[in-house]
């Protein structure tokens, strides 16, 4: 609290009594100071604009630099920096400048620092949070040893620089990073990129000198040369405006980049300038939503024209499959032109409008075509089943989209599912999820639809783009700051000479940051090129149930992967241990199942690209303290066994004795006959696992077993995907009587078109 005087008087006027009653430090920060999620505490600057606290997000919290509440209130964007780019911890966790002077952010519930600014060691002596929201690290001459304007986030305040080795990248509304990225490009201009090689925004101007890009305080965004002369700049429409007080430029989540300011007298936010002018040009600005178009009031809305569910948040899918039974009619799309995400290349062919369709419609990997009639005669030719695009009357492109001819095997959910039970049968047949009509319209298509799916991982990281030339040197997609690379010496070193086993190949270690670690030892002959790939791809995905990977390591003779060390048991040891297992109730074994198989979904289609986990079982499933699921060694099942599809079945299969372990404790798991037979003959009392007690909710014991026994089933392709595990442990979906597991069948689809009618009562 060095602040006094005048200064200080106006700060009590600013941010009121509440002040009174919280540990608030003020703008300079103390060696030793802390805040803490759940206290209400803050760093605040010493105008006041800015505060140093944490925030709840969708997904946990984070530590950031804020405007101040009382300035900008909550409802408006208010964040503009966030510790370790786009991290959150869980609840207990805290944020502090130690006696060292290093910033770090303690994660609580992994009981482990989840970020710091690597500064033990500069003597620092003092911190400040600047009156232009710079989070700076000083040491006794007063130089700057580390300040957050060195590492944006998503947004740029007035002065502070973005230079060739920084990134500002949007943020992301789910667990994983977000795709959009700005960077200053080496001709020194600035570049809106998707992934890491599509770019759909270029600002002017080029120049070899050094280069930086700067927001002034009048409200342009400039790139100025090593003499600070501008070399190109763009005005927002108020620029020079001196009522605006407060700009800043923002990467959206909707990847458009854009200069905003803050009016007072509306107490928001205004944009006045944005680089793609028409948002649809964004690359895959809906995702995996649908199509971009402009609604009667003009704003930019995601819609899919081809898929019959109303849920605005499902995935656009073309509703065609590769291996369709029936056959497979094409459906035009006028003013519409599409393009594939995942992957996005495409055959371009010169044709007319009627061979466009035709082309696509002989060819049984086609998915979709584009005429975009203008003149070029061109026709795209597409692949992927993850398709965006736009729709307008102004777009003279026609698209055609392959649709199988076979019958619809998922039924829109309704709002509310009746829990499925033997009285309400009737009702129950309209929200039936049946999975053998399924299997009958996709028969053995998901393992062809699987490798190519996994053609599309290899084609991510191996493949240059045909179409477009700009292929990128390396992998520069949004790798996690802490995601490293490890000489063999380092490896031993943060292993610790591999004292410390935990595990079959599996060492407890720690890394130079103190952050505690596992380090699980490969099969040394598995291939250079594919390990590096796999490991950054999964050194790339962030979910709170999965077990962080640090790094890796890939040198002769070594393979190693580097995880968080998390304070949790496996599932096996849980349920091996009478008192845990008395814990482990059956609404907690149900949320573990949920968990799971949101985890493995999330794995298989969440991510940018399908990762099969590959060697899921009661060990690799780990629970912490608070029982809440970790996975762990996800994606190295398949990079051993080198296994070329079926990965995401395994995965389903596992997960199905999962569910039965946890069903029936330890002793069930090997004999899936015998729980069949007891389930067949309604004796559920010979299934449950005695130490649960009471609380077994018969109805949803009922869905569990026959989702298992259709996850267990001998013939892979009847193996539902983990998203419709998911929707059917979460009761949006219901699920038909399983044929026995043990009998591999050949689905014949007259049969199974029709629901078999359920034979054993709840
Ligand atoms: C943030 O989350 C905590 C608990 O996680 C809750 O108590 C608090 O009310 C939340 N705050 C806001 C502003 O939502
Ligand atoms: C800090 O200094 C100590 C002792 O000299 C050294 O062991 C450690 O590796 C250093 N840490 C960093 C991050 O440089
Ligand atoms: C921005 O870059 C210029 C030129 O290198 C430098 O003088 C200035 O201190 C930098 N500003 C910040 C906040 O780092
Ligand atoms: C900004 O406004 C001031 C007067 O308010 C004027 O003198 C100055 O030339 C303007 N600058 C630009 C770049 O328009
Ligand atoms: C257009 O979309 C915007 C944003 O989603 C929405 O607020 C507005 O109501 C929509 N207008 C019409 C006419 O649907
Ligand atoms: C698309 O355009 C064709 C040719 O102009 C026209 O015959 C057809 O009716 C249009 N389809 C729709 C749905 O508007
Ligand atoms: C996409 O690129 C890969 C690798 O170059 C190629 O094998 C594949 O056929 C391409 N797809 C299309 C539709 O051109």
């Amino acid at each position: 609290m060095i602040l006094r005087g005048r200064p200080f008087f106006l700060l009590w006027i600013c941010l009121g009594l509440g002040f009174l009653f919280s540990r608030v430090a003020v703008s300079q920060i103390q060696l030793g100071s802390r805040i803490s999620v759940g206290e209400n505490n803050y760093w605040v600057s010493s105008n006041g604009d800015f505060t140093v606290k944490f925030y709840n997000r969708s997904n946990g919290h984070s530590a950031g630099i804020h405007f101040n509440s009382l300035s900008v209130p909550p409802s408006g964007q208010t964040v503009v920096w966030i510790a370790g780019g786009d991290l959150t911890v869980g609840e207990g966790s805290y944020f502090e400048l130690t006696k060292k002077g290093e910033l770090v952010l303690f994660d609580s519930l992994v009981g482990a620092i989840a970020w710091t600014s690597q500064s033990a060691n500069s003597s620092v002596t003092s911190a400040v949070l600047r009156d232009n929201g710079n989070l700076v690290l000083l040491n006794r001459q007063n130089d700057i040893v580390w300040q957050s304007f060195d590492t944006p986030s998503d947004t740029l305040l007035p002065g502070q620089n973005l230079s060739s080795s920084q990134t500002l990248r949007a943020a992301s509304g789910n667990s994983v990073s977000s795709y959009y990225s700005l960077r200053l490009n080496k001709l020194g201009q600035l570049q809106l990129k998707w992934e890491s090689d599509i770019v759909y925004w270029t600002s002017g101007s080029h120049s070899e000198s050094f280069l930086r890009a700067v927001l002034s305080p009048d409200g342009a965004l400039q790139l100025l040369d090593q003499n600070s002369k501008s070399v190109w700049s763009v005005y927002g429409d108020d620029h020079n405006e001196s009522d605006v007080k407060y700009r800043i430029l923002r990467l959206d989540v909707d990847g458009n980049l854009r200069l905003y300011s803050w009016i007072e007298a509306a107490r928001s936010w205004r944009s006045g300038w944005h680089a793609v002018s028409d948002q649809c040009n964004v690359f895959a600005t809906c995702g995996l939503n649908g199509l971009c178009l402009y609604n009667s009031s003009g704003s930019a809305v995601c819609k899919c024209p081809f898929t019959l569910t109303s849920d605005v948040n499902a995935k656009c899918l073309v509703p065609y499959q590769h291996n369709c039974r029936s056959g497979s009619s094409m459906f035009a799309y006028n003013h519409t032109f599409l393009y594939g995400v995942y992957p996005p290349n495409e055959t371009i062919v010169h044709s007319s409008l009627l061979q466009c369709k035709n082309l696509c419609q002989e060819n049984p990997l086609c998915t979709a075509s584009t005429f975009t009639n203008d003149g070029s005669g061109q026709c795209r030719l597409k692949q992927t089943r993850y398709i965006s695009g736009y729709l307008d009357d102004s777009v003279s492109s026609t698209s055609f989209v392959k649709r199988c001819s076979d019958p619809l095997a998922v039924l829109p959910v309704s709002p509310k599912p009746p829990p499925p039970s033997a009285k309400n049968s009737q009702q129950k047949q309209s929200h039936k999820f049946c999975i053998p009509c399924l299997i009958g319209a996709t028969g053995g298509t998901i393992g062809t639809f699987l490798i190519f799916q996994i053609g599309v991982a290899i084609w991510f990281y191996f493949i240059r783009n045909s179409f477009r030339p700009k292929a990128a040197s390396a992998y520069s997609g949004p790798l996690p700051k802490s995601f490293s690379m490890f000489p063999y010496l380092e490896i031993r070193e943060i292993a610790e000479d591999f004292k410390h086993q935990v595990g079959p190949m599996t060492f407890k270690g720690m890394l130079h940051n103190k952050l505690p670690v596992v380090v699980i030892a490969l099969n040394a002959t598995l291939e250079e090129r594919k390990f590096r790939s796999a490991a950054l791809v999964l050194g790339s995905i962030h979910h709170k149930n999965l077990v962080k990977l640090e790094g890796y390591c890939c040198e002769s003779g070594h393979r190693y992967m580097v995880y968080e060390f998390s304070k949790t048991k496996t599932l096996l040891k849980c349920l091996e241990d009478p008192k845990m297992c008395t814990r482990l109730t059956w609404r907690k074994r149900m949320n573990i199942c949920i968990s799971v198989a949101k985890t493995i979904s999330y794995l298989h289609s969440g991510c940018r690209e399908f990762v099969s986990h590959g060697n899921l079982n009661c060990e690799t499933v780990l629970l912490d303290d608070c029982l809440e699921v970790k996975v762990i060694e996800y994606g190295l099942g398949c990079l051993e066994a080198s296994i070329d599809g079926g990965c995401a079945e395994m995965d389903v299969r596992d997960f199905g004795k999962i569910v039965l372990t946890l069903i029936g404790g330890l002793e069930h798991q090997d004999s899936v006959e015998c729980t069949y037979k007891h389930w067949s003959e309604s004796q559920f009392d010979r299934i449950v696992d005695k130490r649960m007690g009471s609380g077994v909710d018969t109805d949803e014991l009922e869905r569990s077993l026959r989702l298992t026994f259709w996850c267990l089933q001998v013939d892979e392709r009847m193996r539902p995907s983990m998203g419709e595990v998911l929707n059917v442990l979460e009761s949006a979906l219901g699920v038909d009587s399983p044929p026995p597991p043990f009998a591999a069948r050949t689905p014949q689809p007259k049969e199974l078109e029709e629901p078999s009618e359920s034979n054993s009562a709840a």
